[in-house]
């Protein structure tokens, strides 16, 4: 799967989303170990701190159905839109893959290619957490 492909799973993933207030269409795609790739979009409701981004959409699709292992996602916000992850999402992400390789377009539409650890640096994580614990 190259990010050029992993990308157009997220454009596909982002027809789907749910964003009528903000009008800000955003898809995700997740690749995990084993080659899956798991997609998500932005979800919004009208209680407006509900909604959900696209990656965090993804990364909890990806968990509830027994994926921990990831290794890139790519984030697509649209033509002329930059699409850099939110800093909610790159905790969220760090979880379960502080190693993650992260795919995105610049607002000159110009593709991104970064590391989680960049992005987010020092994330937290809970002193006793295993990734392969309940
Ligand atoms: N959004 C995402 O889906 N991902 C991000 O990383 C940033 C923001 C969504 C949330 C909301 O539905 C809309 O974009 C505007 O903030």
């Amino acid at each position: 799967m190259t990010p050029k492909q992993l990308m157009a799973e997220a454009e596909k993933a982002r027809r789907c989303s749910y964003s009528p207030y903000s009008k800000f269409a955003v898809g995700a795609a997740l690749l995990t170990r084993s080659g899956r790739v798991v997609t998500g979009c932005n979800v919004e409701n009208s209680s407006f701190g509900l909604a959900c981004c696209a990656e965090r959409t993804a990364v909890f699709k990806a968990v509830s159905e027994g994926e921990r292992e990831f290794v890139a996602i790519a984030v697509t916000a649209g033509p002329g839109q930059c699409s850099a992850p939110c800093g909610a999402c790159r905790q969220v992400m760090h979880e379960f893959a502080p190693d993650l390789v992260v795919h995105y377009r610049d607002a000159k539409a110009k593709p991104v290619r970064r590391s989680l650890r960049a992005l987010l640096l020092d994330g937290f994580s809970f002193p006793r957490a295993r990734r392969g614990a309940k």
